[in-house]
């Protein structure tokens, strides 16, 4: 997505974290547009500067002094546009400009806390009554010697230059992550940087998005055909409406049952889809394809790569069908693409293959259009309202595209797949009786690969173990677990057990992510 040139920005040099694009969220969570650019694609020469208010350089895997590895040109330093530098980019900058970076004797990772040494803009009303305040930390270098003109406004415990800044040459630097909820007020030292410092004027809205996408896509498809694949849930929802405006009829969405969905799901989405929104939809039934490709597959990135071929195989060959397709949408979202490959291409490592992004064929004959893929999911959804989707479909937990293959650890059977079926239907079911739906951002039901001995009605059991999973998040790339008050979890374990033949123990999972991740696989 190369966003409109003309608009003033906040620039955001990637150096590999896996937080960069929360930096931009944060941004323009605040109404001010911000975009991200690789540190292997940024050319100083090319930038222009009218249009940048701002610069701000990511925290990244790597060592300052491993100049190999990185490339980063000084004169973007020189051309008087306030900088901040995060993690990484508080120790390049300071090594740019004349400071030292050495290995902490002290490695300091999570939560840390930092003593106010001075005042600054940057840190106006960051700081507690008492004067320190609880940061996120996550690095084994530190600065050790500050460039020229620079003063220190806070210190941790074990970093000194925390956080440094030159007020002439409007140079700031945080070795902490600001952008992470985890960090007490981080915000507001963003919005410090953004509105204090580089002085930006409010100018980006889900509309502004809205519109700018429906260019954007537009301006990739022209006049050629589109499919889309749809699964109901709200990426490729969203997606389907933005296509709908953009480019009307010369769209058509195919919707593939897997026999890996949730009970009753091809109904549900066929009939809000092709009845009520009148989209122009291709219904195909490929469970028995899917089921056959997957037997006796455990491992969970083969699972993933076998699915994720058999969906394009699939959308090819109505593509076909139809004639003079060109492009396949899909409603990949950034943290699809982070967590499978790094948007920018700067090194982030590698988690898992998400199905529409790692697990597509490296040679497929459809061009992809992708407008998600730089938004999140709260983003998506704000857009969903602004397309006039309804609340329902806006509000859904997330589904991921292997569907219940990924929550089934080990090899998938039709038997796994009907009881599984049916322990979430009743888990999601309940979430909605007891109004805790829509609390909770992304609930499911798996089957674990083992059984365990029970008693029912005196006599023993040897069945399967049903694991629920229910969190809460922002966007799906940190989570914690949800409290569930016992009387809930009483109830919804004896429902299950009591209904579904085939599991005899209900577990729940109290991991968050990290260190787990939400999908089992
Ligand atoms: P993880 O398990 O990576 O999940 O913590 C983060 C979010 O992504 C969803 N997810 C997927 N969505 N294709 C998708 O469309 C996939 O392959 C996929 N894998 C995980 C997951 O449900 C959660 O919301």
């Amino acid at each position: 997505m190369s966003l409109s040139n003309n608009l003033s920005k906040i620039l955001i040099i990637d150096f590999g974290s896996q937080f960069t694009q929360l930096i931009t969220r944060r941004i323009r969570e605040f109404g001010v547009f911000s975009e991200i650019i690789s540190h292997k694609k940024i050319k100083t020469s090319q930038v222009n500067k009218e249009n940048i208010s701002g610069i701000i350089l990511s925290g990244g895997p790597l060592n300052v002094y491993e100049n190999d590895k990185f490339k980063f040109d000084k004169k973007i330093l020189k051309l008087g546009i306030p900088v901040l530098g995060i993690c990484f980019g508080h120790q390049i900058l300071s090594k740019e400009l004349g400071g030292r970076v050495k290995q902490s004797k002290h490695r300091e990772f999570g939560l840390a806390t930092i003593n106010k040494v001075r005042n600054s803009k940057l840190t106006k009303n960051f700081f507690n009554k008492n004067n320190t305040n609880d940061v996120w930390m996550s690095h084994a270098d530190q600065v050790s010697k500050m460039p020229k003109n620079f003063k220190v406004i806070g210190s941790s415990k074990n970093s000194k230059l925390t956080i440094i800044e030159n007020v002439k040459d409007n140079f700031y630097g945080v070795q902490f992550h600001p952008e992470v909820t985890h960090t007490n007020k981080g915000k507001i030292l963003l919005h410090n940087f953004v509105f204090l410092i580089c002085k930006i004027r409010k100018n980006w809205s889900s509309k502004d998005q809205k519109l700018e996408l429906i260019r954007e896509i537009k301006k990739q498809v022209g006049s050629n055909k589109v499919i889309c694949g749809l699964s109901g849930g709200v990426d490729s929802s969203v997606v389907a409406q933005l296509l709908n405006k953009a480019i009307g009829k010369n769209l058509t969405c195919i919707f593939v049952n897997n026999g890996l969905l949730r009970k009753n799901e091809e109904t549900q989405v066929v009939n809000t889809f092709k009845k009520k929104l009148k989209i122009n939809l291709i219904y195909v039934n490929a469970e028995k394809e899917f089921i056959k490709k997957l037997t006796n597959v455990s491992d969970p990135e083969k699972k993933r790569k076998i699915i994720g071929n058999l969906f394009i195989k699939i959308f090819e060959r109505y593509a076909k069908k139809i004639k003079n397709v060109k492009f396949l949408a899909q409603g990949t979202l950034y943290p699809d693409l982070i967590e499978s490959r790094s948007v920018t291409g700067s090194q982030t490592s590698k988690i898992k293959s998400h199905h529409n992004v790692g697990g597509l064929p490296k040679r497929m004959k459809l061009e992809l259009v992708e407008p998600l893929k730089f938004l999140f999911k709260d983003e998506v959804r704000k857009l969903g309202l602004e397309l006039n989707l309804s609340k329902d479909i806006i509000s859904r937990h997330p589904f991921p595209g292997p569907g219940l293959a990924i929550r089934i650890p080990g090899i998938i059977t039709n038997e796994k797949i009907k009881i599984l079926k049916e322990a979430d239907y009743y888990f999601i079911k309940a979430l909605r009786d007891h109004g805790l739906y829509h609390k909770i951002w992304q609930a499911y039901a798996a089957l674990l690969p083992v059984k365990t001995v029970g008693v029912m009605g005196d006599n023993r059991t040897y069945e399967h173990i049903c694991l629920l999973r229910a969190i809460t998040s922002e966007d799906g790339m940190t989570a914690d677990f949800y409290n569930f008050p016992k009387g809930f979890m009483q109830s919804i374990s004896n429902e299950i057990i009591n209904n579904i033949r085939g599991i005899n123990r209900v577990v729940y999972d109290v991991t968050s992510k990290p260190p787990s991740t939400i999908e089992l696989e």
